[in-house]
């Protein structure tokens, strides 16, 4: 089992500590080189290290400040929304979770912290950001270095979450 998976915990306390440039790209490589539907890659990610635009961000995710406290907020939109899957998902919201999975697993492996963050005002984010109207916004992280100790994974056994062969 891969560290990144076994080990990750969502962190919602940083460290002042700046996040070094080529760690930060190799934080959005990541989600470049993940898949997406078609290889269409109707994706932007935009990366926010001005203090007074992050504090904006955590006003918009209705007050959850420690998104301010990281030194860096990707912030991960679908340029394309219309596009449905054959299953009936909107497109966009499966690649950029996708991607965003990338980031947050690829984070933890150079040591920094991340928090998917999917409680936040899309409207008032694209003010803050200047992001077009056809453009949706899926989810952002803060990424820094951590704060606090890592959390006990609290989940499901796998037998409450898997059968075979019928859904049962
Ligand atoms: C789609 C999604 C939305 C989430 N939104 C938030 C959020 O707005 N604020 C937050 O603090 N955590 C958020 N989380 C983090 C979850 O609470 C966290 O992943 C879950 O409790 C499991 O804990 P772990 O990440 O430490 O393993 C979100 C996670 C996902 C996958």
């Amino acid at each position: 089992m891969s560290n990144a998976i076994s080990q990750r915990s969502s962190v919602r306390a940083y460290k002042a500590t700046d996040v070094e440039e080529d760690k930060l790209k190799k934080v959005l490589e990541a989600a470049r080189l993940s898949p997406s539907a078609s290889n269409r890659q109707n994706w932007k990610f935009i990366v926010v290290r001005n203090k007074e635009t992050k504090k904006k961000l955590a006003k918009a995710a209705f007050g959850q400040f420690f998104i301010g406290g990281a030194p860096v907020v990707i912030v991960a939109c679908g340029t394309e929304s219309k596009a449905m899957l054959g299953c009936g998902q909107p497109t966009h919201t499966v690649d950029v979770s996708i991607a965003c999975a990338y980031m947050i697993l690829q984070a933890y492996e150079l040591g920094l912290g991340t928090c998917w963050i999917g409680a936040f005002e899309e409207g008032e984010t694209k003010k803050i950001l200047n992001i077009p109207e056809h453009v949706r916004v899926v989810a952002m992280t803060p990424l820094g270095y951590p704060n606090q100790p890592p959390s006990k994974k609290i989940r499901k056994s796998l037998d409450q979450i898997v059968c075979y062969e019928k859904y049962g």
